[in-house]
């Protein structure tokens, strides 16, 4: 099975940015105990501040991958084109949140994304990427 984890804008910074918010982990230390922990996992990973490139990669692995588990930081709250990515392709999408987006600022509790989206998981901190990714072994 193969699944893509797509990080948005200014998530290359975990474990530097705001650590009582996000925490103290970056992001390639925890990918590698996911990998390890679903060895017969392919869990690819990417990353960008890039609203084009974000949508780029879903149209790229949108046809292929069983899954694609999606934080799209601020995009979230923002993007109807990455909205419209989502529609367009046919992996199922998992929006992700490290915080519990529903209880911070308001403009934080609406998501452009989540109707395009296979299910939403917010507020487990990092483990957040693991509910998402073990929602696509639910037979
Ligand atoms: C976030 C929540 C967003 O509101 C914020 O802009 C982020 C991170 C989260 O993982 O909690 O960048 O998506």
């Amino acid at each position: 099975m193969k699944i893509q984890i797509i990080n948005g804008p200014n998530l290359n910074l975990l474990g530097v940015r705001e650590k009582s918010i996000y925490g103290n982990t970056d992001f390639e230390t925890y990918l590698d105990g996911l990998r390890k922990r679903y060895t017969d996992l392919v869990i690819d990973y990417y990353q960008s501040n890039v609203e084009g490139e974000i949508i780029n990669k879903l149209h790229e692995v949108g046809f292929s991958y069983n899954g694609i588990v999606l934080n799209a930081g601020a995009y979230t709250h923002t993007s109807v084109a990455i909205a419209d990515a989502i529609a367009a392709i046919s992996t199922p999408v998992i929006e992700v949140h490290i915080s519990n987006v529903y209880k911070r600022e308001e403009f934080r509790h609406v998501s452009m994304l989540a109707a395009n989206c296979k299910g939403v998981i917010a507020g487990f901190g990092m483990d957040s990427y693991r509910l998402a990714v073990e929602s696509f072994l639910i037979k």
